[in-house]
């Protein structure tokens, strides 16, 4: 299937808006954050629509936002046109049904990033980040709840101790790109190697 986007997944601190952006300077494509789409189209910042309005309401943009995105890009995709588009989406998006449906017809590629890594990025990063827990812990355990969800990416490429150029080269061959404009994909990709996502502690269920 010929397309011209590609969507990025992962955890918070996983690095889809850096990667997403590079990425797309090298093909030559747009670079789209779908949070900051959200915040443009309800007028508020993330951390505000989270406070103000709560999570469900945030989830009803992040879809909505999303649906008339993939919208636009189906349409173009029928018609030959637009230009590439790299999506960078939120931690949170790739986790829900109905957005795992939008995307269905698309690639998605999964940066899988270990949590002690994600926490400590997290730790260090100004961005406002209405879910980002208090703990290693609690922060390890949405992670692990949200990981059989971003196993579903078409894709999954782990970005430890790559830097930004060989993980974009890595995306671009896992996804068959040829020339600068299309993007073949056909089936799901599975991990170069399973990685040490969650020490055992933290697992649901297990002792620590
Ligand atoms: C969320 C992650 C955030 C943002 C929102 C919810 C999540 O995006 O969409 O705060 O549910 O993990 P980043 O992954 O870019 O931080």
């Amino acid at each position: 299937m010929a397309t011209r986007a590609v969507f990025l997944v992962g955890f918070m601190g996983c690095g889809k808006s850096r990667l997403g952006q590079e990425l797309a300077r090298r093909l030559g494509w747009d670079f789209v954050d779908l949070d900051a789409q959200i915040e443009s189209r309800e007028g508020q910042a993330i951390a505000e629509i989270f406070r103000d309005r709560g999570e469900d309401a945030f989830r009803m943009a992040e879809t909505s936002a999303l649906s008339d995105l993939i919208e636009s890009l189906d349409r173009d995709r029928d018609r030959n046109v637009g230009r590439g588009m790299v999506v960078a989406l939120g931690g949170g998006t790739f986790a829900q049904e109905r957005n795992r449906e939008l995307l269905r017809s698309w690639p998605s590629i999964f940066l899988e990033v270990p949590i002690d890594e994600l926490w400590r990025r997290c730790q260090n990063d100004p961005t406002k980040r209405p879910l980002r827990k208090d703990n290693l812990e609690d922060f390890a355990r949405m992670y692990e709840s949200r990981l059989p969800f971003y196993r579903q990416a078409t894709v999954t490429v782990v970005t430890a101790g790559k830097d930004p150029s060989s993980i974009c080269a890595e995306i671009e061959r896992s996804l068959h790109f040829e020339g600068r404009s299309e993007v073949r994909f056909e089936a799901r990709t599975e991990p170069e190697r399973s990685s040490p996502i969650l020490p055992a502690r933290f697992r649901t269920g297990e002792p620590k």
